[in-house]
């Protein structure tokens, strides 16, 4: 019998502290800590979110392992572990240095490899938690607060970006528009939640023309902004479902358009989703209803495995364990960085 893997993986690119531990490409555990402090600032504050990142760090580790090993001592959890995963890129850098440093510290310490993962090859991964999975190749719009892209998956280690945004992330637009209309910070869940009750053709915002497969949103940011400039006062509150639900249309178009030019580009007819606005219940709908129109296989993530956690590092991990791509405890963190 070939032997186990099990890997302990963090996640803190961002304002969320978060431990996994998969054993033989099954997570055992997967503890997130929400970083509450940034909701009074309507954005996340990259130093209050490394400071966080520090007092969660310890605890959050803690939880996954004892979840993962729950009748063992703390140095028999330890000793379990095979390699230490961590978010090598993109994200605030203060907030990756944490998990960085953290899981060098552990790989140096137990004397075990170390595997750099990249935060938006996971959240593509996400996809291989569960069944169904996908097969390969299969395509992945992922989705999220910093990143719109199309990824054509031809094998866990070979990804490649067919389309992305040239400005901002389809997160991005739904946070800035959310704000537009007065709602707190993240806006994309609450706006999302706003559109069920509101009328989808309401009202008509211009949507982009960029070739390629590549998106942009800054266009209908922009665009939203004149148009409610251009209102009575009072108008926002007593359209608010409907201004919602209009805008929420109009970004799942824009990304529904490309995705099915990637498709009939490709060929490929296994359709994944990914990233935190992959939990939008528009873009959910949109893709299952393309999906029968094209006969495609769609598949979407658990909702806790779409927005940042640290199982699709742990899955990523796991698949880099089996090729041995291991990093030197040399390595940092990347702010950016394309793959
Ligand atoms: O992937 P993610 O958790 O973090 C990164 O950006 O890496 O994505 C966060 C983004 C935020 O912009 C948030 O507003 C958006 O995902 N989001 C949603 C929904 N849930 C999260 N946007 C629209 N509808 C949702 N239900
Ligand atoms: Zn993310």
């Amino acid at each position: 019998m070939s032997k186990s893997i099990t890997i302990l993986a963090i996640e803190s690119s961002c304002d969320e502290t978060a431990a996994s531990v998969i054993i033989n490409g099954q997570i055992h555990s997967n503890f997130i800590a929400n970083q509450l402090v940034h909701e009074k600032y309507g954005g996340v504050v990259p130093e209050l979110a490394s400071r966080a990142h520090m007092e969660n760090i310890v605890p959050v580790v803690d939880e996954a392992l004892k979840k993962a090993f729950p009748d063992v001592s703390h140095a028999d959890r330890l000793s379990a572990l095979d390699a230490i995963a961590f978010t090598q890129a993109p994200g605030l850098i203060g907030s990756l240095l944490v998990g960085a440093q953290f899981a060098k510290s552990l790989a140096l310490s137990l004397q075990k490899p170390l595997i750099a993962v990249h935060h938006m090859q996971a959240h593509v991964l996400a996809n291989l938690i569960d069944e169904p999975r996908p097969s390969f190749p299969f395509l992945c719009l992922t989705v999220s607060g910093g990143h719109t892209q199309i990824v054509q998956c031809n094998s866990p280690s070979d990804l490649v970006i067919i389309g992305q945004t040239i400005d901002d992330a389809a997160g991005e637009a739904f946070d800035k528009i959310s704000k537009l209309l007065g709602l707190p910070y993240p806006g994309g869940p609450v706006l999302d939640k706003l559109a069920l009750l509101g009328n989808s053709k309401a009202f008509e915002f211009a949507k982009p023309m960029v070739p390629e497969l590549n998106y942009s949103f800054s266009g209908l940011k922009t665009s939203v902004l004149y148009f409610l400039q251009k209102q009575e006062p009072g108008f926002i509150e007593a359209n608010l479902n409907d201004l919602c639900a209009s805008v929420q249309y109009t970004i799942v178009e824009i990304l529904l358009y490309k995705l099915k030019k990637a498709i009939q580009q490709t060929g490929i007819k296994h359709v994944c989703i990914a990233g935190g606005v992959s939990a939008n219940s528009g873009v959910r709908n949109g893709i299952e209803a393309l999906g029968q129109k094209l006969g495609l296989k769609t598949y979407l993530p658990a909702f806790q495995y779409c927005t940042d956690n640290a199982a699709m590092i742990a899955i990523t991990a796991h698949y880099k364990y089996i090729n041995q791509a291991f990093e030197p405890l040399s390595t940092s963190a990347h702010a950016r960085s394309n793959w």
